[in-house]
């Protein structure tokens, strides 16, 4: 059973600072869609993240490059009209604030209005710092993401811990605190030696999400359908499988197939 905090009614960005000010630890989980997003709410995580890792466990692309704005609106709208509780935070994906500041607003207004979500994520520091400030200037919540960011996937060349060496982890320290100047209500960290998220998390205000960064960030995330084992083919150090839903799935399937097969399904009951 979940030990969520029944009193938070409705998570906001001040929620999620408020647990990490008394040492709470903050539950996130992605979701791409209606039905699953409605089972994540109700189990008590506090942070769905609609994240563009959708353009690898709904599409199948083997990196996040190829989804686009609009597509990240489609599952973002189908995954608040599920959430009662937890705050949304959409994706925006590769493309769609990069280069421009005036085009990362457009983009960022679009998912706020099309989708009704809560907030958006972006990818990397001092290099959309312009980006980051004209969203945050409109009004729109802002969570930072640093370590391993996967749509620069073609930049690092491999899915490896990221911020091993001394000068990349002084690059990344800066850059949180950047974000966390300019306003971000939090920051992910994906992918980097445990030491650094402590050290991070200790000298930030804004609470730290960690994906493959230990135990000390704030809080931590992992991808929906890592957490019940429905791809069983990622397997990295740091994940945890809570389920394996891909045997318990293909199971149920073959059985559906030996029943039809042997006209054992539907029966008279099942009929009109
Ligand atoms: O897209 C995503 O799912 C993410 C999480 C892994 C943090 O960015």
């Amino acid at each position: 059973m979940s030990v969520h905090n029944p009193d938070i009614k409705r998570v906001t960005t001040h929620t999620i600072q408020e647990l990490k000010n008394k040492g709470e630890k903050i539950s996130a989980l992605t979701a791409y869609d209606y039905s699953m997003a409605r089972v994540v709410d109700a189990a008590g995580v506090e942070l769905i993240l609609v994240g563009d890792s959708a353009s690898n466990v709904m599409a199948g692309h083997e990196t996040t490059l190829p989804i686009t704005l609009d597509q990240m609106i489609y599952h973002a709208s189908s995954v608040v009209r599920a959430v009662k509780r937890a705050l949304v935070v959409v994706d925006l994906p590769f493309g769609s604030y990069q280069g421009n500041s005036s085009v990362a607003l457009q983009s960022a207004i679009r998912i706020m209005k099309e989708s009704g979500a809560h907030a958006v994520k972006m990818e990397g520091g001092l290099e959309i710092k312009e980006s980051i400030i004209r969203i945050l200037s409109a009004g729109v919540p802002v969570m930072g993401h640093l370590g391993l960011t996967p749509q620069s996937i073609y930049k690092f060349g491999t899915y490896a811990v990221r911020a091993k060496e001394q000068a990349e982890a002084e690059k990344l320290m800066t850059d949180a605190h950047m974000l966390e100047e300019l306003g971000c209500f939090a920051l992910v960290l994906e992918k980097i030696p445990a030491k650094l998220t402590k050290t991070v998390s200790t000298s930030l205000t804004i609470p730290t999400i960690g994906i493959g960064a230990g135990p000390d960030a704030d809080g931590q995330i992992l991808v929906i359908h890592d957490l019940l084992g429905i791809n069983n083919e990622f397997k990295p150090r740091f994940l945890r499988r809570y389920a394996d839903l891909h045997q318990i799935m293909t199971e149920a399937i073959a059985h559906y197939v030996d029943d039809v097969k042997a006209n054992d399904f539907p029966n008279e009951k099942e009929a009109y």
